[in-house]
C-alpha cells in the first residue's frame, strides 16, 4: 500500500516536472522576437501598434496617468463597455489614427502579454527592406471638437505611442549625461506641449531603421527610432501632401472640426550591431554606480544583521539548553523563566489554524513559483524581447504548483489536528487566489469605465478562471490527497490540557512593535529592486536586472527566516506561546513597508489626475502587498516552525 502510493508520487512528480519543462522554456521560445528574421531588399517588414501609455512628464520627471488605451477595440471589449458610439469605428476612435485597409487586425500574443495590457494590431505603414521615402501620405482624418478635447488631454498627459517594428520598439533617442551615452526610451510621443501651453499632435513620424547585413542580400532589423513633429501640411490637387516641412505647427480646435493628414518618412541607416545585441541600447542603466552602491550597502548591512542574528541565536541557545538539560539532573531546582516553561502548550493547534493552514499553501505555491520564475530570467528564457513572457511564465508556474500549495496546506492543517479537511482540500486552491482574482476583476471595472485597453477582455477573463479550475484545482486536490495521506507531523514535547496563563508581555513583544521592528529588514533587501520593478511597471520600462533580483531575493528569504525566528526566540523567553501567527505576521509585515513605499513613490514621482487612475494604483499596490504578505509570511512561519521543533526536540523534559 505505501509503496504504492510512494510509487504513484513519483510518477506524479516526473510528469509535473516533464510539464514544466516542455511548457515554460517552449513558451518563452516561441514568443515572437526571438528566433531572427531576414529581410531581402524591398520586402516588406510590418509596423504593429501597440496600445498607447502614459508616460514620464520632461518638465517635472512625473507620471500624470495610469491608464493606456488601445487604437481598436475587441468585440469583448465592445459589449461591455456598450457605448453606441464606439461600435461604428474600431480603432480607438477618439484618436482618430489612419486605420489598414481592411480593418484593424488583432495580432496574437501570450496570455501574460494580454494581461498586462499589451494590444497589438497590424497598421497601414508600407515599408520595404531599404527602400527609403520621403514625405508619404497615409490618410486624413477629421477630429470633432470632443475628439479634440480628448486627444489634448492625452497630449497634456504625455502619452506615448508604441510601435514594434520586427518585434523591436520604436524608440526616443536619449542621452545619459551621467554616463555620457546615448541610449534608446521605449515609446515616443503623441504631441507636445509648447511654451504657449498649447498641445500639438504629432502627425508626422520620421522612421529610421537600422538595419545590420548578416549576409549578402540579408538584411536584419537592429534599431528603430521615431521623430515625431507636427505640421500643419496641406494636400495638393491629388489628394496627398507634397511638403511635410511646413514650420506652422498642428493643434486641435476646441470648437470646430480639424482636418488633419498623417505622413511619415522612412531612412533606413546601416548599422553595426548585431541582431543578438541589438536589445542592449534598450536596457539602459541610468548611473548604475548608484544602483551597485545602493544594492550593495543594503546587502551588506542585512548580511550583517543576519549574521549577528544567527550567531547570537545559536550561542544562547547552546547555553540554554545545555542549562536546562543541567537543570532536570539537579531535579527539584525549577527554573525561573525561559522557553522551557512553555513546552507544554507551545504546539497547542493555533486560533483559525484552518485559515493559516491555506495561506500557508499559497505561500508556498508563490514561493516556488517566484524562485523558478528568476532562475528562469536569470538564465535568459525570459529575455525583454518576448513579450509578455514573464507575466505568461509566472502563471502557467503557479497554476502547476498548485499541487505544492495543495500538499503543504494539507499537511499544516493535519499537523495543526484540524478535521475539516474537506474545507481544507476545497478552500486552498480559492482563497488566496481568489482574493487575488476578484481584486483584479474589480479594478478591470474601473479601466472598462475608464475606456482603457488596460481592461482585460472578458475572453481572457474566462480562459484564466478555465485554465484554474482544469488544471490548477486539480493539481491542488491530488496535492491535497498526498498531503492528508502522510502521517500527521509528531510534536516534539505533549502539549498540556490546560493552557498556561501568559504574562504581561514587554512592548516591544506586542504586535504592532515586533512587527514594524521585525518587516523593515527583510523589506532592506529588496527595497533598491522593488523601486526599479515599479519604474518598470508604471513607467514601462523594460526591466531585466535579474541577477541583481535573484541575489536580493535571496537575501530576503534569508533575512525573513532569521529575523522571525528571533522575534519568536523573545516571544518564547517571555512565556508567550501564540507564535504561529506572530511568526506570519511577523515576516509578512515586509508587506506594510512595500505598501509605504509604493505611496512614497505614488506622492514623488506619480502626479495623477483622475480618480481612475488613483483608485488603480492603490488597488494594484494593496494586491502586490497583499501577494508579498503571504509569501513572506509563510517563509517566517516555516521557518519559525522548524525552529520551534528543534530547539524543544533537544531538551529533556520528564
Ligand atoms: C536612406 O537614408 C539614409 C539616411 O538619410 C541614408 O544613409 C541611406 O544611404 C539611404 N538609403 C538609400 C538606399 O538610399
Amino acid at each position: 500500500m505505501l509503496r504504492n502510493s510512494l510509487s504513484l508520487r513519483t510518477v506524479i512528480v516526473a510528469a509535473l516536472l516533464s510539464v514544466l519543462w516542455t511548457v515554460a522554456p517552449a513558451n518563452a521560445f516561441y514568443l515572437p522576437g526571438v528566433a531572427p528574421t531576414d529581410y531581402e531588399e524591398n520586402d516588406p517588414v510590418p509596423l504593429l501598434v501597440n496600445r498607447l501609455t502614459p508616460s514620464m512628464d520632461p518638465d517635472d520627471q512625473q507620471l500624470r496617468s495610469v491608464i493606456s488605451y488601445d487604437l481598436a477595440l475587441e468585440p469583448a471589449g465592445l459589449a461591455l463597455r456598450g457605448h453606441a458610439w464606439k461600435v461604428v469605428d474600431n480603432y480607438h476612435p477618439a484618436f482618430h489614427f489612419c486605420r489598414p485597409q481592411n480593418g484593424p487586425e488583432k495580432q496574437a500574443e501570450s496570455l501574460g502579454s494580454i494581461l498586462f495590457g499589451d494590444r497589438i494590431f497590424n497598421s497601414p505603414f508600407d515599408l520595404r527592406m531599404l527602400k527609403n521615402e520621403s514625405c508619404k501620405t497615409l490618410c486624413t482624418q477629421t477630429y470633432d471638437p470632443r475628439a479634440a478635447k480628448f486627444v489634448n488631454r492625452r497630449i497634456r498627459q504625455d502619452y506615448a505611442l508604441n510601435w514594434l517594428i520586427d518585434g523591436l520598439p520604436a524608440a526616443r533617442v536619449k542621452y545619459d549625461e551621467v554616463t555620457d551615452t546615448k541610449f534608446y526610451s521605449v515609446g515616443f510621443e503623441l504631441g507636445t506641449i509648447e511654451a504657449d501651453k498649447e498641445p500639438y499632435l504629432s502627425n508626422h513620424y520620421d522612421i529610421i531603421i537600422e538595419y545590420h547585413e548578416t549576409r549578402a542580400g540579408k538584411y536584419r532589423v537592429v534599431g528603430v527610432v521615431v521623430l515625431p513633429s507636427s505640421h500643419r501640411t496641406a494636400l495638393d490637387n491629388s489628394g496627398v501632401v507634397t511638403n511635410c516641412e511646413v514650420n506652422d505647427k498642428l493643434a486641435l480646435n476646441r470648437d470646430t472640426n480639424t482636418q488633419v493628414t498623417f505622413t511619415y518618412s522612412v531612412a533606413w541607416t546601416p548599422s553595426p550591431t548585431a541582431w543578438a545585441t541589438r536589445w542592449d541600447k534598450y536596457l539602459h542603466v541610468f548611473d548604475p554606480k548608484i544602483h551597485w552602491f545602493s544594492l550593495i550597502n543594503s546587502s551588506i548591512i542585512v548580511i550583517f544583521l543576519t549574521g549577528m542574528v544567527a550567531m547570537i541565536l545559536v550561542r544562547t541557545l547552546h547555553k540554554d539548553i545545555a542549562r536546562y538539560n543541567q537543570l532536570d539532573l539537579n531535579e527539584d531546582v525549577q527554573e525561573d523563566a525561559g522557553w522551557k516553561l512553555v513546552h507544554g502548550d507551545v504546539f497547542r493547534a493555533p486560533k483559525n489554524s484552518l485559515i493559516l493552514s491555506l495561506f500557508l499553501g499559497s505561500g508556498a505555491q508563490l514561493f516556488v513559483m517566484t524562485g523558478f520564475t528568476i532562475v528562469f530570467a536569470l538564465l535568459g528564457f525570459l529575455s525583454p524581447s518576448s513579450r509578455g513572457s514573464l507575466a505568461t511564465v509566472m502563471i502557467v508556474l503557479y497554476t502547476l504548483f498548485g499541487f505544492i500549495g495543495g500538499y503543504v496546506s494539507a499537511r499544516a492543517y493535519k499537523a495543526f489536528g484540524g478535521d475539516k479537511w474537506r474545507v481544507n482540500v476545497i478552500a486552498t486552491p480559492l482563497l488566496v487566489p481568489g482574493i487575488v482574482f476578484l481584486t483584479f476583476f474589480f479594478l478591470n471595472f474601473f479601466l472598462i469605465a475608464s475606456e482603457s485597453s488596460g481592461a482585460v477582455p472578458l475572453g481572457t477573463m474566462l480562459a484564466l478562471i478555465a485554465i484554474w479550475f482544469v488544471i490548477s484545482v486539480p493539481l491542488s486536490a491530488a496535492g491535497s490527497y498526498f498531503g492528508f495521506k502522510m502521517p500527521a507531523i509528531e510534536a516534539p514535547v505533549r502539549t498540556n490540557q490546560i493552557p498556561r496563563q501568559i504574562p504581561e508581555q514587554p512592548m516591544y513583544l506586542r504586535w504592532v512593535p515586533s512587527m514594524l521592528l521585525a518587516g523593515i529588514l527583510p523589506f532592506g533587501a529588496i527595497f533598491v529592486e522593488l523601486y526599479f520593478i515599479m519604474n518598470s511597471i508604471w513607467f514601462h520600462k523594460v526591466y531585466y536586472m535579474f541577477g541583481f533580483l535573484f541575489l536580493c531575493y535571496v537575501i530576503m528569504v534569508i533575512t525573513c527566516a532569521t529575523v522571525t525566528t528571533l522575534m519568536v526566540y523573545f516571544l518564547l523567553c517571555s512565556e508567550n506561546y501564540h507564535w504561529q501567527w506572530r511568526s506570519f505576521f511577523t515576516a509578512g509585515a515586509c508587506s506594510i513597508f512595500v505598501f509605504l513605499h509604493a505611496i512614497l513613490f505614488w506622492v514623488s514621482k506619480l502626479a495623477l489626475g483622475g480618480f481612475v487612475s488613483n483608485v488603480l494604483y492603490l488597488g494594484y499596490s494593496l494586491l502586490i502587498s497583499f501577494v508579498v504578505f503571504v509569501l513572506t509570511g509563510s517563509i517566517g512561519f516555516v521557518t519559525s516552525y522548524v525552529f520551534v521543533r528543534k530547539i524543544y526536540g533537544s531538551i529533556k523534559i520528564d
